[in-house]
């Protein structure tokens, strides 16, 4: 990765970065996030859906293979000790590289790229076990970027809440100003529909390696930079994802 993050004066996206810095989790506001999610566990029994009056055609479900990973994707938060072979963080990651035309498998607005893939390894087989590593898209490789230590550790400095032991937590995380700097305020919508194209891709591997795994909307966004060793660049905390078996 080219280095190119350092702390910036000058924003193409200030109001983007107004609602990033309103929307930050930390200590001092996980009690209030805590509430809601109980109020809303108790007061949302349905899921709000558009009636027509008329329903004009019946569609067919695809019978092949896609459908069936498709299928089989689903959020699974029990996680038990499973070591994740070099083949499994392979495909797990696939996902995220680069092809020959130096475009990826998902798609980028303006082909800016502003997600970058870490993944914390809590639970591998080989040399990377128990390292914090950045996945590089165009050699579908890992660099290491930092020791991780145990999963309750992260799980508890980064205020995660994952019950159970994932084998691998992976964490996108924006350089937003690569798509802000073409589409100004736009282009920090569009990163964050990026994120969501990054899990869903990781969510079907997973399918796909019969593997369980959660998405982790919920994380203290400046704890999570200083394990990456971005706390002192303008990288944003996307998503979590949280991966074992
Ligand atoms: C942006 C986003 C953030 C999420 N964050 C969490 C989370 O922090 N913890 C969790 O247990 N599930 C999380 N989920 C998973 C949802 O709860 C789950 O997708 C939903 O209940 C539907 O279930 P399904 O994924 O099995 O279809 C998140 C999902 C999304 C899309």
């Amino acid at each position: 990765m080219k280095n190119s993050n350092n702390l910036k004066e000058f924003s193409e996206s200030p109001t983007f970065d107004l609602f990033w810095e309103n929307s930050k989790f930390n200590k001092y506001n996980a009690l209030q996030l805590s509430n809601k999610l109980n109020e809303d566990a108790r007061t949302s029994k349905t899921i709000p859906q558009l009636f027509y009056p008329t329903e004009e055609l019946q569609l067919k479900k695809p019978n092949d293979n896609l459908a069936k990973i498709l299928d089989r994707r689903e959020s699974k938060r029990k996680f038990s000790e499973y070591e994740l072979t070099e083949k499994q963080l392979g495909s797990l990651f696939y996902g995220f590289s680069q092809k020959e035309n130096m475009t990826r498998i998902i798609p980028s607005a303006g082909a800016k790229y502003p997600v970058e893939v870490y993944a914390f390894l809590f639970n591998v087989r080989g040399p990377l076990n128990k390292k914090v590593v950045y996945y590089n898209p165009d050699f579908h490789s890992l660099s290491i970027v930092n020791d991780c230590g145990s999963f309750q550790e992260v799980n508890e400095h980064c205020g995660l809440r994952v019950e159970g032991n994932p084998s691998v937590l992976f964490v996108f995380v924006g350089f937003v100003e690569r798509v802000t700097k073409k589409y100004g305020e736009r282009g920090g919508r569009f990163f964050l529909i990026e994120v969501g194209h990054y899990a869903q891709t990781l969510g079907l591997r997973i399918a796909q390696e019969k593997l369980c795994g959660v998405e982790v909307g919920g994380i203290y966004d400046d704890e999570m930079k200083k394990h990456l060793k971005l706390e002192n660049t303008n990288a944003l905390i996307g998503l979590g994802f949280a991966c074992g078996n």
